[in-house]
């Protein structure tokens, strides 16, 4: 073992401002944008949801994206650590702590939909996609896949391994060259495929579902979602942001790094609709059809392009490896807490999360087919929606709404402006903080829980 090193050396920091911005777009981007966020507009109706979730990202998702920053860069410490170094005999640092039980909750289940991503990417590579697939044989080989229960756990258990990997070693150079290489090799795959999903017979239809704004769809579920899915695309509300901010060098400028954070996430979710959509319908595919939609829908058009086969492996490969460097910082934030809060060591942090996590991994495993009742859980869903909206949604709201009273409020919007190097819109950004996102945040949860207790 060994000697533990001194607090400020074990902490380490990115590289440069692009590092930073890579391993926080590399947080934001992933599943979120290319799964959770084409299967989320579609059962909500479509364009109504999308522009609520715009309107959400720009006037509560940046403003909070910069107060998670400047909280962790001003404070150098993990959730629980940030809200202590500021105010310690205060119920504050529980803010901290939901935000780390909460990374834990998304974790568990974000895995397995990972995992799925990596029985895809096998399956690409034995040539699964070489030939035309209709939807209906689609939909049949995705629910084979996710009803095996030995597949799904054994595959959710390797990406923890992964992610475990990566977490113990720091996150270091290794991850901020792999993301400057990958990330655009992605960007560039996914506007290839959106170039051939748009050009598909009946593709009018499904960006007229994107875009076109109906809101006589959108339902109270339905602004909570958008809400939650803001959040969740951003990584916001748990702390991730606070952590990858106290690894941000003071020299950098957080406005701009954010911003560019902010700017590539939306982009990429965009694109990712505009890829599903236009295939969806030229397919006969419903739009709501749930969590298996990007899983279902994309095999259909592998087929259609040149080297279809080897463009699904460079896809499901990329697709992982978003998702990896989204566990990443999930795990990070977990691990920081263990390290900063309790002394203990990466090591032994991961040695403790990675099994406690598939723990909880295992019924959202279930919960696809493989046994009853984890499958229909909570009225009516499974375990895995469960969790998504418990963690996934619900409590990044009540997270990014106590992190921007206590930013705007409590520690103050003056405070956190001296970290965002003589930002030109900091009153905007003091307004957006102090009255929007705590007004808008909170009536959206008002109305869903009184929703919930109306039916
Ligand atoms: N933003 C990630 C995604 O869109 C998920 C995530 C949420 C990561 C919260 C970290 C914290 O896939």
């Amino acid at each position: 073992m060994h000697a533990p090193p001194s607090k400020t050396q074990s902490r380490g920091a990115f590289g440069s401002r692009l590092g930073f911005i890579l391993a926080a777009a590399g947080s934001a981007i992933g599943l979120g944008n290319i799964w959770r966020f084409p299967y989320t507009a579609g059962e909500n109706g479509g364009g109504a949801f999308v522009l609520l979730y715009l309107v959400f990202v720009i006037g509560l998702g940046l403003p909070v994206l910069l107060a998670e920053l400047s909280l962790g860069r001003a404070s150098k410490s993990n959730p629980v650590g940030a809200f202590k170094r500021f105010f310690p005999k205060t119920l504050w640092p529980y803010v901290g702590g939901l935000g780390v039980l909460t990374g834990f909750g998304i974790l568990a289940f974000y895995v397995v939909v990972a995992g799925w991503s990596l029985s895809y990417l096998g399956r690409a590579f034995t040539g699964t996609f070489d030939g035309a697939i209709t939807a209906e044989e689609s939909g049949v080989l995705f629910t084979s896949i996710i009803s095996n229960p030995t597949e799904t756990v054994a595959l959710a258990g390797v990406f923890l391994v992964l992610t475990a990997v990566v977490v113990r070693a720091g996150v270091g150079g290794g991850i901020e060259l792999a993301s400057k290489i990958l990330m655009p090799v992605f960007f560039v795959l996914l506007l290839v495929l959106a170039g051939r999903s748009l050009t598909l017979p009946g593709a009018d239809e499904g960006v007229a579902f994107l875009f076109g704004t109906d809101f006589s769809k959108l339902t109270g579920q339905g602004v909570m979602s958008a809400l939650g899915q803001a959040l969740f695309s951003l990584s916001l509300g748990m702390g991730a942001m606070i952590t990858y901010g106290s690894y941000l060098p003071d020299k950098e400028n957080l406005p701009i790094a954010g911003a560019a954070v902010a700017f590539f996430d939306t982009a990429i979710a965009l694109l990712g609709g505009l890829i599903i959509f236009p295939a969806l319908f030229s397919q006969g595919v419903a739009p709501d059809e749930g969590p298996g939609l990007v899983f279902v829908v994309l095999p259909t058009i592998f087929h259609s392009l040149p080297m279809g086969n080897l463009f699904a492996i460079a896809f499901y490969g990329l697709l992982s490896i978003a998702a990896l460097t989204s566990t990443i910082s999930l795990m990070e934030v977990v691990v920081a807490y263990f390290v900063d809060e309790r002394g203990w060591n990466r090591n032994k942090s991961v040695l403790v999360i990675v099994p406690a996590t598939l723990m909880l991994a295992v019924p959202s495993s279930l919960s696809q087919g493989g046994m009853d009742f984890f499958t229909d859980f909570i009225g009516g869903k499974g375990f895995l929606d469960t969790q998504d909206i418990l963690f996934g949604n619900i409590s990044l709201s009540v997270g990014a709404l106590l992190i921007s009273i206590f930013v705007g409020w409590k520690w103050g919007a003056k405070e956190a402006l001296q970290e965002m190097d003589n930002f030109s819109l900091g009153g905007v950004w003091s307004i957006l903080i102090r009255f929007a996102a705590p007004i808008a945040v909170g009536a959206v949860l008002v109305t869903f829980v009184v929703g919930l207790f109306g039916e």
